[in-house]
Formats: structure tokens, sequence, C-alpha cells
């Protein structure tokens, strides 16, 4: 297990972002058939981050704002099975949540899988509403003011060599596309 980091991915890593997301979420889930890409992913304010673990991506989320009034919403929480329970998503959680705030966001919401709704309790979110299917599977509706998160969580990778071997991410070239 090693340090763990968050940042905005970049032109070099933004193909892993969506590997990583689709491995997930499409291949082990299954929550999503063919592609977990939407819209989201082509509006230019959308926000990608993925997070490394020693010099090894290990996850993502995705974020956006959802109105002016400062309203955020956080998505694509994922980490690969070989990163789990190293506080990998935990961090990216919070990564999220202090770029929302630092961006002016009063209030990030998400749409959780039941199963996770106490790993978000933990972090401070609270539920806002019934849970409710998406793609098929309930989701609890959660959210968390953001003033109080001010400092940026995570850390930028600085020189860290990140060795992305390409079978780590043998990707579908469909990945991107949708
Ligand atoms: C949900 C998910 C993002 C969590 O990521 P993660 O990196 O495993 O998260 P963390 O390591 O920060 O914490 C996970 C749990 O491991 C525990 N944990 C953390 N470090 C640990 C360690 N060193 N040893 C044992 N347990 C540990 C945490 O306490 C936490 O427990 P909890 O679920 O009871 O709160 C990940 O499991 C995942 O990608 N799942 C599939 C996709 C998914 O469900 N996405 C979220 C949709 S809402």
């Amino acid at each position: 297990m090693g340090r763990v980091a968050c940042w905005p991915a970049g032109r070099k890593d933004i193909a892993a972002h969506f590997a990583i997301r689709h491995r997930v979420f499409v291949e082990e889930q299954g929550v999503m058939v063919f592609t977990d890409v939407d819209r989201w992913d082509r509006d230019p304010q959308t926000i990608h981050v993925v997070a490394a673990s020693g010099n090894r991506l290990a996850g993502t989320v995705r974020l956006y704002r959802l109105d002016d009034a400062g309203l955020w919403k956080g998505d694509r929480l994922a980490v690969l099975r070989s990163h789990r329970t190293s506080t990998v998503g935990l961090q990216l959680v919070r990564f999220a949540v202090a770029t929302a705030a630092a961006a002016g966001g009063t209030i990030m919401q998400a749409s959780v899988q039941v199963q996770n709704t106490n790993f978000f309790e933990r972090l401070g979110w609270t539920c806002s509403g019934p849970a409710a299917p998406y793609h098929g599977l309930p989701h609890q509706p959660m959210q968390i003011g953001l003033p109080g998160a001010t400092t940026r969580a995570g850390s930028d990778p600085g020189d860290t060599e990140l060795h992305l071997a390409t079978e780590q991410f043998a990707a579908s070239p469909l990945l991107v596309a949708g």
C-alpha cells in the first residue's frame, strides 16, 4: 500500500480514468451495459479525477456543478479491486468534496449504492431521501454541506512516475465512445 494522491485527470491520464470506470461499473458490477460514459463526460465543466496508490492508478471519481446556487454532484466513484480497503475511496470522496467547496459549491449530492451508505455516513454525508433504482440497482440519495470543506484533500502526484502498463488498462476502443 503506497501513498495515495488524487488529482484532476489531464491528457495523460483521462483514458485511464475511463478505463477504471469501465472495469468497475461495466465489467465487474454490470451496473451499466456497454458503457458508463454519459453526457456529463462531454461537458467541459465536468471534473474527472484519478487517484494513484503508490505509482499505480487505482481509482476515479467525477464531479460537476448542477446549478448556479452551488449544488454539485459527485459520481463514478470507483476503486480497482486490487486497491480496495486502502483508503483510496475515502480520499477520492474527500478530494471531490474539497474540490467542489473550493469552486464555491455549497452542497454536494451523490446517488450511493445502498451497501456504501455507511461508508459515506462516516465521511459526514447524510441521507436525503428514499432509495430508488438507478440502472436497476438501489441507490441512496445522499448529500454533504460544503462550506467547511475549504482545504484541498489529496495531494499532487508531483514527479511520481506513474507506471501505466498498457496491460493494466487493456481498454476497449469503445471506452470513450458514446
Ligand atoms: C466503494 C469503494 C469506492 C470504496 O473504495 P475503497 O478504496 O475500498 O474505500 P476505503 O478503503 O476508503 O474504505 C472502504 C472500507 O474499507 C475500510 N478500510 C480502509 N482501510 C482499511 C484497511 N487498511 N484495512 C481494513 N479495512 C480498511 C474502511 O473502513 C471502509 O469500511 P466501510 O465500508 O465499512 O466504511 C470501492 O469498494 C468500489 O469501487 N466499489 C465498487 C464500485 C462502487 O461501489 N462505487 C461506489 C458507488 S456509490
